[in-house]
């Protein structure tokens, strides 16, 4: 049975497998889950923690980050590596201060808008804060869809990237959409991870196309050359 739903998978395998205690979560604070979600753009969570905490406790709200030099900002950054994501963190904090009263806005549109924002950071940043029902594609989702649906070209192509986004909306939840956005994310970064991927404890491999086409090695397709 190809494309039954997901979600009732990744949220039971999130609440019995996934991390509840991690310094950004069990908060509806947006301001310190936007800063985590920058952080774990590009950062693994055991190597975001000990920043995070840090970076919080000089930054503890939009007001302290925006009136923050940016030689501090990037100093609580350093070690972390893609500094732009400091600057446009700082930005934003800036914008928010001048254009939303210094509310971290709860308008999706508004979220995207942004600095160091794009849809999918939006999507975690307003699923875990405010429970919005915007779909997440990052890299980890990229590939456990590609493999799910068995998608055999390059998720890079526009094409592809559009195709991901509609299967991404199609699965969304009805309700608990931050625990399916968590569960999607992590299972993407522990399991269907992609050179070691663990299908034999996958809660998706009953009906995951390349496991049962036995080509979860070769997806995602690379760029085509
Ligand atoms: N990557 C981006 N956001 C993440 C999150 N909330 N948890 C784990 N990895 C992530
Ligand atoms: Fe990924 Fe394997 Fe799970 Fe399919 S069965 S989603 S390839 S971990």
């Amino acid at each position: 049975k190809p494309f039954a739903p997901i979600a009732e998978r990744l949220i039971a395998w999130q609440k019995q497998h996934g991390r509840h205690d991690l310094p950004w979560q069990n908060t509806t604070d947006p301001y310190a889950i936007w800063v985590s979600e920058i952080m774990l753009q590009q950062t693994q969570v055991a190597a975001v923690i000990t920043y995070y905490l840090k970076f919080m406790q000089r930054f503890p709200d939009i007001a302290s980050l925006a009136s923050a030099s940016q030689e501090d900002v990037l100093q609580y950054w350093s070690g972390l590596g893609y500094y732009s994501r400091a600057r446009n963190l700082h930005k934003a904090a800036q914008i928010i201060m001048q254009q939303h009263g210094g509310n971290f806005p709860q308008d999706f549109e508004a979220i995207q808008a942004l600095p160091g924002i794009g849809r999918s950071t939006a999507a975690a940043i307003s699923s875990f804060a405010f429970g919005l029902s915007q779909p997440i594609l990052d890299g980890n989702v990229k590939r456990v869809f590609a493999r799910y649906f068995l998608i055999e070209d390059w998720p890079g192509l526009p094409r592809v990237e559009k195709t991901l986004w509609q299967l991404a909306e199609a699965m969304q939840p009805e309700s608990e959409m931050g625990v399916y956005a968590q569960g999607l994310m992590d299972m993407g970064a522990t399991l269907c991870t992609r050179t070691r991927p663990r299908c034999d404890i996958c809660p998706l491999q009953e009906d995951c196309g390349a496991w049962a086409a036995n080509r979860v090695k070769e997806l995602p397709a690379s760029k085509p050359r």
